[in-house]
C-alpha cells in the first residue's frame, strides 16, 4: 500500500450573545448583520472529521453520524466547501510544482475524499450541529491540503456551509464580520478574545424537549428577512451598536453589560421572528419559564448585579451564561422547577465539574429574596438535560492512529 494522505480533527460549538439572523446573499452566505459569538469547550460538545484522499477512491463520499449520504453531489453546501478548498490546495500544487517539481508534488486536489464525521452529542437533543460540523469539514480539509492560509479565510469557506460555522474557526469570543463585498471576500470571523481571556465565565445549556420539528434556520431568516420591517430596524440601528458594546463588555470582561446585551439579543431575535409573516415560533413555554427564572434570579439578589444571562437560537433549549461563581446556583434553581425525569436521571445532570455532593441538585434552598411563585414546577422531564460547560478552544488536530474515524482501506471504522 502507498502513502495515506489523510487527517483528523475536532471542531467546537458556538453560541452567539449577539444573533446572525438574515442573509443578503444566500448561495454565498453573506448575512444582513455581523454576529459576536462565544466558543464552547470541546470537552463536552464537538464535531470529529476524518477525511483522506486517495487516488483509489470512485467518489467523494460522507458518513455523518454513521450515516451515508446517497449522493453527495446533491450537497451544495459541501460542495461550496470542496470545491473552495480544493481551488486553494491547486493553486498550492502549483506552487509546489515550480518550488520542488512535479515528482513531488502529490495531486491531493485531483483525488476523491472519504469524509467521516461523528458528533460527540446526541443529535436528538437538538443542538445546533451544522456551525461545529462544517467548521470541522474546512479544518480538516485544510489540515489535509497543507493550505498556507489563515483561520479568516477558512472561515470563509465555513461560511459557505452555514453561516454561523465561520465563527467555529476560533477558540473564545468570536465575531462574523458581515463585510460589504459582493463577492464576501470580506465577510469573515476574528477571534475578538482568546479562551482564557475571561476563564470565570461559564455556561448552562438546558436541553428542553420540543415534540415537533420547528423551522429550520435557514428557511426562518429568508422568510423573516422577506417579509418582517422590524429587522430592517435591527439591522440599520441595533446590531453595529450592540457589536461595538459587547466587544467592549468583553474586552473588559463587564458581565452586567455582556449579560444585558446578551439578554436584549436573543429577545429582538425572536421579536422578529413573531414579525415574520406567518410568525415563526422558536420559544416555547419552557423557555419562556427559564426566562423567568432567570429574570427573577437578577432582580432578586440584594448586590444589583446581573447574575446569569439567558440566549436561545432557533429552537426552545437556552443557552445561560453565567460567572462560575452563580453556576451551582442557577442548576438548582434550574433542577428545581424543570425536575429530570426518572427515566433518564443519570443523563438529566451529570455534573462533569463536581459542583455538587450526593444528590443535592435541585434539593438546596431558593436564593434570599427570590420569589418562590415566580412560575410553577414544570412536569418532569419538560428539561431533559442540564449541560455544564466553559468557553474552549477552537479546531484541534489529532495524531494518533486510534483518533481517525477510518479504517486501513479508508472506510468506517
Ligand atoms: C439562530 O448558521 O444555522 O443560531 O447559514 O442558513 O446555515 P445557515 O444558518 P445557521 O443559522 C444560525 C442562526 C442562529 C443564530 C446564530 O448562530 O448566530
Amino acid at each position: 500500500m502507498g502513502p495515506i494522505y489523510e487527517k483528523t480533527a475536532t471542531s467546537p460549538v458556538n453560541i452567539a450573545v449577539i444573533k446572525y439572523w438574515g442573509k443578503r446573499d444566500s448561495v454565498l452566505i453573506l448575512p444582513t448583520n455581523s454576529s459576536l459569538s462565544v466558543t464552547l469547550s470541546q470537552e463536552n460538545l464537538q464535531s470529529k472529521t476524518t477525511i483522506r484522499a486517495s487516488p483509489d477512491f470512485k467518489k467523494d463520499r460522507l458518513w455523518l453520524n454513521g450515516v451515508e449520504e446517497a449522493d453527495v453531489t446533491k450537497n451544495k453546501r459541501l460542495q461550496n466547501c470542496l470545491r473552495e478548498t480544493r481551488r486553494l490546495r491547486k493553486e498550492y500544487e502549483k506552487k509546489l510544482c515550480e518550488e520542488v517539481g512535479a515528482e513531488n508534488t502529490i495531486p491531493l486536489s485531483e483525488y476523491n475524499v472519504h469524509i467521516c464525521s461523528e458528533n460527540n452529542f446526541p443529535t436528538a437533543a437538538g443542538l445546533a450541529s451544522s456551525a461545529s460540523g462544517f467548521a470541522c469539514l474546512v479544518y480538516t480539509l485544510a489540515q489535509l491540503y497543507e493550505l498556507p492560509v489563515s483561520d479568516t479565510e477558512l472561515s470563509k469557506i465555513a461560511r459557505q456551509g452555514s453561516g454561523s460555522a465561520c465563527r467555529s474557526l476560533f477558540g473564545g469570543f468570536v465575531a462574523w464580520e458581515m463585510g460589504s463585498q459582493d463577492d464576501g471576500s470580506d465577510s469573515q470571523a476574528i477571534q475578538v478574545a482568546p479562551k482564557d481571556h475571561w476563564p470565570e465565565l461559564e455556561a448552562l445549556i438546558c436541553v428542553v424537549s420540543d415534540a415537533k420539528k420547528g423551522t429550520s434556520s435557514t428557511e426562518g431568516m429568508q422568510n423573516t428577512v422577506a417579509t418582517s420591517p422590524l429587522i430592517q430596524h435591527r439591522i440599520k440601528h441595533v446590531v453595529p451598536e450592540r457589536m461595538k458594546s459587547m466587544t467592549e463588555a468583553i474586552l473588559k470582561r463587564d458581565f452586567r453589560k455582556f449579560a444585558e446585551i446578551t439578554m436584549r439579543d436573543s429577545n429582538q431575535f425572536h421579536a422578529v421572528c413573531l414579525d415574520t409573516f406567518p410568525p415563526i415560533f422558536y420559544l416555547n413555554d419552557v423557555s419562556r419559564a427559564i426566562i423567568r427564572v432567570i429574570t427573577e434570579y437578577n432582580s432578586s439578589n440584594e448586590s444589583g448585579e446581573l447574575k446569569a444571562a439567558y440566549t436561545f437560537d432557533a429552537g426552545p433549549n437556552a443557552v445561560i451564561y453565567a460567572p462560575r461563581e452563580n453556576i451551582p446556583e442557577i442548576i438548582n434553581i434550574i433542577a428545581k422547577y424543570f425536575p429530570g425525569d426518572i427515566d433518564n436521571g443519570n443523563e438529566y445532570f451529570t455534573d462533569p465539574y463536581h459542583l455538587f455532593s450526593g444528590n443535592q441538585v435541585g434539593k438546596q434552598p431558593l436564593p434570599r429574596g427570590f420569589n418562590e411563585q415566580i412560575i410553577p414546577v414544570f412536569a418532569p422531564g419538560s428539561v431533559k438535560q442540564i449541560l455544564h460547560t466553559k468557553v474552549g478552544n477552537g479546531p484541534q488536530t489529532l495524531t494518533g492512529k486510534a483518533d481517525s474515524l477510518l479504517d486501513e482501506q479508508g472506510w468506517p471504522k
